[in-house]
């Protein structure tokens, strides 16, 4: 049996051991507290610490510029596809859609239930394998705001400008907040759920501009309001306490490691390492090309499916864990999120390597 696996998971994902560590050692006893995190009140000033400590590291690494509230909520990045609309699709009710994968097809289809979405542009055409050109034209000047997946978590692709949009830009970063830098203030809206980069499943990020709450209808229920969640600090009700202090030994240790452009030189090395090999393979294809390539999720297939199956499970054996493909592509995929450490990816390239002069 393994002690530690190589972890691939798109989402729950490989997390930093130390964390996993520290988290261990204080599970019993949090810092004299005499019991864990998990049964402590939101109230108490314990915990309280915790949290408002995960804000100010959120802030601090992805500088947040102090218009913007930082925001700890439940419901995945998929009761975002709601609550957005919700409260923002609140002037003229349309919004623009750049459509690259799954994860904008779902926030489409709660779209046209809350709103009048529009579609700019899609890469459907080539089975989401590219990012699509957008130009500031393209956008209506009337649209409540703009919703984008920045890194699109299961076709391998991700924005390396933000799209020239004069309107508020809205961007899922499930799978890619805080693995380079982002200009904080590009945006209107930024949101995350934390089981790739963050943390574990069950909280959520939203980072928003001030400026564009305070519209919401008053028939919207409180849960729903980002209002409430900010002017009670993401404390209106019991929010995850213990995903959140998860969060917070995960931003602590990115700190430590020196900020995100740091672990952005990283994420490069590792892309690169497994990118290089697979632009080499007489085997194994990337299925995406060009500067689109995702750095935290590579797709890649041999193009047959049999072998493909017989990769994985080789993999599986030797500790190289959920490689497989999404089942809406097929093939492999392997997430790479700031987590993985180098070794990982060299020695899944090695691995790559080897099976291949086995063939
Ligand atoms: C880019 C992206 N958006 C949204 C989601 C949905 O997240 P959740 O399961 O937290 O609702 C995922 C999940 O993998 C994702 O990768």
């Amino acid at each position: 049996m393994f002690d530690r696996v190589y972890n691939f998971s798109s989402g729950p994902a490989v997390m930093p051991e130390a964390v996993l560590k520290r988290a261990a050692d204080e599970m019993m006893n949090y810092g004299g507290s005499g019991m864990s995190v998990m049964e402590m009140s939101h109230r108490s000033k314990v915990y309280d610490n915790i949290i408002k400590e995960a804000e100010k590291l959120l802030r601090e690494l992805m500088n947040v510029p102090d218009d913007y509230e930082v925001l700890f909520l439940q419901g995945g990045a998929s009761l975002q596809f709601d609550m957005i609309p919700m409260n923002l699709a609140v002037g003229s009710g349309k919004v623009d859609i750049v459509m690259t994968g799954m994860w904008t097809k779902r926030a489409y289809a709660e779209l046209k239930k809350l709103a009048s979405p529009r579609v700019v542009a899609s890469s459907e055409d080539k089975t989401y394998t590219y990012i699509p050109e957008l130009t500031a034209e393209m956008f209506d000047p009337e649209a409540d705001y703009v919703h984008i997946c920045y890194n699109n978590t299961i076709y391998g692709t991700r924005y390396t400008d933000v799209p020239p949009c004069s309107r508020p830009l809205v961007a899922d970063m499930s799978s890619c907040i805080l693995s380079e830098p982002v200009d904080v203030s590009r945006f209107g809206l930024i949101f995350a759920g934390a089981q790739k980069n963050l943390g574990p499943a069950g909280l959520t990020i939203v980072i928003v501009r001030k400026d564009l709450l305070g519209r919401q209808p008053e028939t919207l229920p409180a849960m729903l309001d980002y209002n409430v969640h900010a002017k009670n600090a993401s404390l209106y009700n019991t929010p995850p306490t213990y995903a959140i202090y998860m969060c917070k030994l995960v931003l602590e240790w990115l700190r430590d490691l020196g900020g995100v452009e740091q672990i952005a030189a990283v994420n490069r090395r590792k892309a690169d390492m497994i990118y290089g090999f697979l632009d080499g393979s007489n085997i194994f294809h990337a299925t995406v090309s060009g500067k689109d390539r995702s750095i935290m999720n590579v797709p890649f297939v041999t193009g047959d499916p049999e072998l493909d199956a017989r990769f994985v499970a080789e993999a599986e054996e030797k500790g190289f864990k959920n490689l497989k493909g999404h089942r809406s592509v097929g093939g492999m995929r392997a997430s790479i999120y700031n987590a993985m450490p180098e070794e990982g990816v060299e020695k899944l390239v090695q691995f790559m390597e080897d099976f291949e002069k086995k063939l």
